[in-house]
């Protein structure tokens, strides 16, 4: 079962394993295993780094949690952009970011929203209704595609 709820400070460290998990293991196609893209990927991915985005006010920090652990972090800010959304590999294709995503959309409420997607995660957004919006950013040495919906 999944369950998407507003994270707390203290699930930092949790997200935090997501977080490194998921972009180490599953965004390969856009880190290409370069050890300096991943490093610069990671750097405010520390328990530490995570818990600092709960001190921006702009930011609404989600959690999906299946069968009773986080499984993946979502992030929306007050400019309407998602700027987070990451499964841990063990909770791949279960439906934890549909509903992750679900869930933002949701919170963000009717309007134009904005996100950069991954390579990894491009077919996914494509899929849920997101289109292209521009050219490639690049972001700490790795692209990265933005994208809109009108919700
Ligand atoms: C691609 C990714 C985002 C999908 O998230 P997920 O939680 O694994 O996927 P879900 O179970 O929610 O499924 C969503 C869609 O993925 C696709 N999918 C599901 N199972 C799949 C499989 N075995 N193989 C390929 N695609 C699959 C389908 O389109 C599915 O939609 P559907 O159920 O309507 O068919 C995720 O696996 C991933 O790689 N995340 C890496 C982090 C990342 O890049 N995040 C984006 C940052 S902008």
């Amino acid at each position: 079962m999944i369950n998407v709820r507003r994270a707390a400070p203290e699930d930092a460290p949790a997200m935090s394993a997501v977080l490194i998990a998921s972009i180490t293991e599953l965004c390969a196609a856009d880190h290409r295993d370069d050890p300096a893209a991943l490093a610069s990927w990671l750097a405010n991915k520390t328990p530490e780094g995570v818990g600092q985005w709960f001190a921006n006010p702009a930011n609404t920090i989600l959690v999906a949690e299946r069968d009773g652990e986080i499984a993946a972090c979502g992030a929306f800010n007050t400019d309407r952009m998602i700027i987070l959304n990451y499964v841990a590999p063990n909770h791949r294709f279960r439906g934890v970011s549909k509903a992750l995503l679900a869930a933002m959309e949701a919170a963000l409420g009717p309007g134009e929203a904005t996100l950069d997607s991954t390579l990894t995660a491009r077919p996914f957004y494509l899929a849920a209704g997101w289109q292209e919006a521009g050219p490639a950013k690049i972001y700490r040495l790795v692209d990265g595609y933005p994208m809109r919906k009108l919700l």
